[in-house]
């Protein structure tokens, strides 16, 4: 039945091959998300894992990080934290900057964003390199939150972001390309 249900959430995400750049399968979520029953099934399925383990703050990542997140944490009855591109937030704010495949971003919360020892979830749609949700989890760390884990929509397995992650905490894909 689980394995049904994902093969329905797989046929929600389009791959558009050659975007943004030459040689990219670009991974589409919007289709899902336009769908009533995909989105309410990719919720669910995303909380599950997380259920039972007290949750207190969902920490998503700017923008398509957002949608998941919000959605996220409303089925888990905890509080959502943006994790912003810089310029977005007033001061004060902490960051971290991390290497993309060319040239630096950088990720930014308001610095008391979590109370010490907050129990946080980290949430995005892809995790492609891993260098957007390892920045990510620095910045918890910087905030005081205890991070217990991490979870994606996606996971493109050939990228090996998982390595990058590490083994100290939970790194979860509802999918894998
Ligand atoms: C995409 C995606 C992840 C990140 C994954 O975001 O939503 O956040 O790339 O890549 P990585 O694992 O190699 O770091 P993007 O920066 O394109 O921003 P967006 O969500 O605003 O589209
Ligand atoms: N973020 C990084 N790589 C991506 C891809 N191939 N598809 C969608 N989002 C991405």
């Amino acid at each position: 039945e689980d394995v049904l249900r994902l093969a329905a959430l797989r046929e929600g995400i389009r791959a558009v091959p050659d975007f943004p750049v030459p040689g990219v399968v670009f991974r589409d979520l919007t289709p899902l998300l336009a769908d009533r029953a995909a989105f309410a099934a990719c919720i669910e399925a995303l909380a599950s894992p997380w259920r039972g383990q007290d949750v207190q703050a969902v920490c998503g990542i700017e923008s398509r990080g957002f949608i998941f997140g919000a959605a996220l944490a409303r089925e888990l009855d905890a509080g959502f934290v943006p994790l912003r591109k810089p310029g977005k937030l007033p001061p004060p704010v902490v960051e971290v900057d991390y290497a993309l495949e060319y040239g630096t971003d950088r990720l930014q919360a308001r610095n008391d964003a979590l109370r010490p020892g907050q129990r946080t979830l980290l949430i995005d749609d892809v995790l492609a390199t891993g260098g957007t949700l390892c920045a990510a989890r620095a910045l918890v760390a910087r905030l005081g939150g205890a991070l217990l884990g991490a979870q994606v929509v996606v996971e493109l397995d050939a990228l090996r972001g998982r390595m990058r992650w590490g083994e100290g905490a939970p790194l979860r894909a509802l999918l894998h390309f």
